[in-house]
C-alpha cells in the first residue's frame, strides 16, 4: 500500500471524475452480510446507491428546525446531566466527558435515522445502549488488530491470549446490530410515517425508484452503518473540542465574547444559523479537526488500469493507495508549525494562504465519496461547542503530560483517544473552581 501525502494525486485519485474502486478492506464493514455505501467498492454501483441517500443529506435537509431542535433538546439533556454529576462532585474534580458526549452523539444520529419518536435517551437513561456504546470503544481500539490479523481475529487462541477489553470488542458490532434489528421493527410497528422525517423512512419510500438495490435487509444495513459510522467520529470530534478549549482558556474567553453578542433562543442558545456564521468558532473547530481528525486515513483505493503518473512517480494499476489525512494535515506550506494549535491561521490571511489549507483540509474526505454526515457532523459539533463556551469553564483533569499521553489518537479507521476518556474539570459560569 502507498501512502499519499500530495494533494494533486489525491484529487486524481478520489476526484469525481477517476473514482478509484476501494480495496477489500471495506469488506470489514459489512452489515448483515450487505454492502452499505461506504463498503461498496466498484464506482458504478457506489454512484447508485448513494443517490438514494444524497437528497436527504443535503445541506439544506440536514441544517433545518426540525433536526436542530433534536439537537438542541439533546444539548438541554447532556447539560442537565453534567450538572447533576458536577452537583455531587467537589469543585476540583474532574469528569469523564467522554461516554458523555457519546450519548449525546448517539441520541442525536438515531433520531435522524429512526424518526424523532424512536429516538434513545442514553443521556438521561441507564440503559443497554451505553453497555454497547462501552464496548464498541474496545472495539475501535482493537480495529487495526481486525483488520491486519483478519483470520485470527476472533479465533480461539486470540480469546485465550488477548484481554482488556478484547472480548467486548468482539461482541460489540454484533450487539449494535441486534440493537438495530430491534429498533427498525418496533418502528415498522409503529408505522414510520408518523415518526417525522427519517433515513429509514427515506430508503423505504425509495423503493420505487430502485426496487433491487433497496431490499429490506439493505435499508437496515445502510442504517446500521451510519448509526455506527455517526456515533463514533462525532463523539470523538467533541472530545477533542472540550480538550482544546480546557488547553486554550484564552480560545473559551475569545469564542464566549463572539458567542455572547448573539440573540438567544428560548433554550437560551443562538440559533444555529447565527453560530454558523461565526468566524472565530469556524476557526477553531477546523484547527480541532486539523489535528484531530476522526478517521486517521486508512481511506484505501486501488489504481485503475493505465496507472498514474504524479511528477516523475509512476503508480501502476492495481496498487492500493490511500491518502494520509494526518500528513497532509500537516504540510507545513500550508500549515507553517504544523504541530501547533493555533486556529488563528484560519482568520485573516491572504485569499492565497486560505486556499492552500483548504487543499491541504480533509477530515471528512474527498472527492465522490466525501462523508454523507457531514452536515449533520458540523451542526452538531457548532450546537455542541458554542453551549459548551457558554456554559461551562474548562481545564484539563490531569496533568498535561499524562492528558497528551491518554489523549493521544489510535491509528484505527475510528481515532479514538488511547486512553478512551477524556478527563476535564467543568465549572459552571458564575461559579469559579477553587483555584480560579
Ligand atoms: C466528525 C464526524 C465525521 C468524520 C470526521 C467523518 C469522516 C469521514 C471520512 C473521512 C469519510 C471518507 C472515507 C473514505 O473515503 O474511505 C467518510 C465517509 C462516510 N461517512 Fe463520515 N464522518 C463523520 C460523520 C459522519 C456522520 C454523522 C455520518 C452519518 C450520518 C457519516 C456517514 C458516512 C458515510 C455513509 C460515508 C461513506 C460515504 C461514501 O462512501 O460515499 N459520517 N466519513
Amino acid at each position: 500500500m502507498i501512502g499519499i501525502a500530495d494533494t494533486e494525486l489525491m484529487r486524481e485519485i478520489y476526484g469525481i471524475p477517476n473514482n478509484f474502486a476501494k480495496s477489500s478492506l471495506y469488506d470489514h464493514f459489512l452489515c448483515y452480510g450487505e454492502r452499505p455505501i461506504f463498503a461498496t467498492l466498484a464506482a458504478s454501483d457506489h454512484r447508485r446507491k448513494r443517490r438514494l441517500s444524497t437528497s436527504f443529506y443535503q445541506k439544506p435537509s440536514i441544517q433545518n428546525p426540525e433536526v436542530e431542535a433534536f439537537v438542541r433538546d439533546r444539548l438541554s439533556a447532556l447539560f442537565k446531566q453534567i450538572n447533576a454529576t458536577l452537583e455531587c462532585c467537589c469543585p476540583q474534580d474532574s469528569i469523564n466527558i467522554y461516554p458523555l458526549f457519546n450519548w449525546f452523539a448517539f441520541d442525536n444520529i438515531t433520531r435522524l435515522l429512526y424518526g424523532t419518536s424512536h429516538g434513545s435517551y442514553t443521556i438521561e437513561r441507564d440503559c443497554w445502549e451505553r453497555e454497547i456504546l462501552l464496548k464498541l470503544k474496545q472495539a475501535s481500539i482493537w480495529g487495526p488488530f481486525r483488520f491486519n490479523f483478519p483470520k485470527f481475529f476472533g479465533s480461539r487462541l486470540s480469546k485465550t491470549l488477548l484481554r482488556n477489553g478484547y472480548a467486548d470488542a468482539l461482541s460489540a458490532l454484533g450487539d449494535l446490530a441486534s440493537w438495530n434489528s430491534i429498533k427498525l421493527d418496533q418502528v415498522c410497528e409503529h408505522g414510520y410515517s408518523e415518526t417525522g422525517r427519517s433515513l429509514f423512512q427515506h430508503l423505504l419510500t425509495s423503493t420505487d425508484k430502485d426496487p433491487e438495490a433497496l431490499s429490506q435487509r439493505y435499508i437496515s444495513s445502510e442504517v446500521l452503518d451510519n448509526l455506527n459510522a455517526a456515533q463514533e467520529t462525532v463523539s470523538v470530534a467533541l472530545i477533542y473540542v472540550a480538550y482544546r478549549l480546557s488547553r486554550h482558556p484564552d480560545w473559551q474567553d475569545r469564542l464566549f465574547a463572539e458567542l455572547a453578542k448573539l440573540p438567544r433562543e428560548d433554550d437560551g442558545y443562538p440559533s444555529f444559523a447565527d453560530i454558523d456564521g461565526m468566524p472565530l468558532l469556524e476557526a477553531f473547530v477546523n484547527e480541532v479537526l486539523r489535528l484531530h481528525p476522526g478517521t486517521s486515513g486508512r481511506h484505501e483505493r486501488i489504481v485503475h488500469q493505465g496507472g498514474i503518473h504524479c511528477g516523475d512517480v509512476f503508480i501502476p494499476a492495481d496498487v492500493i493507495v490511500s491518502v494520509s489525512t494526518i500528513a497532509l494535515h500537516h504540510n507545513e506550506f500550508a500549515f507553517p508549525s504544523a504541530d501547533v494549535f493555533d486556529p488563528n491561521r484560519w482568520l485573516g490571511g491572504s485569499y492565497e494562504e486560505y486556499r492552500a489549507m483548504c487543499r491541504c483540509f480533509a477530515p471528512f474526505g474527498y472527492g465522490s465519496r466525501i462523508c454523507i454526515g457531514r452536515f449533520f457532523a458540523e451542526l452538531q459539533i457548532k450546537i455542541l461547542t458554542a453551549g459548551l463556551c457558554l456554559k461551562y469553564h474548562l481545564r484539563i483533569g490531569h496533568d498535561l503530560i499524562v492528558m497528551e499521553k491518554t489523549m493521544r489518537q489510535t491509528g484505527t479507521m475510528d481515532a479514538v483517544p488511547v486512553g478512551l476518556r477524556c478527563d476535564l474539570i467543568l465549572a459552571p459560569k458564575g461559579i469559579r473552581t477553587l483555584e480560579g
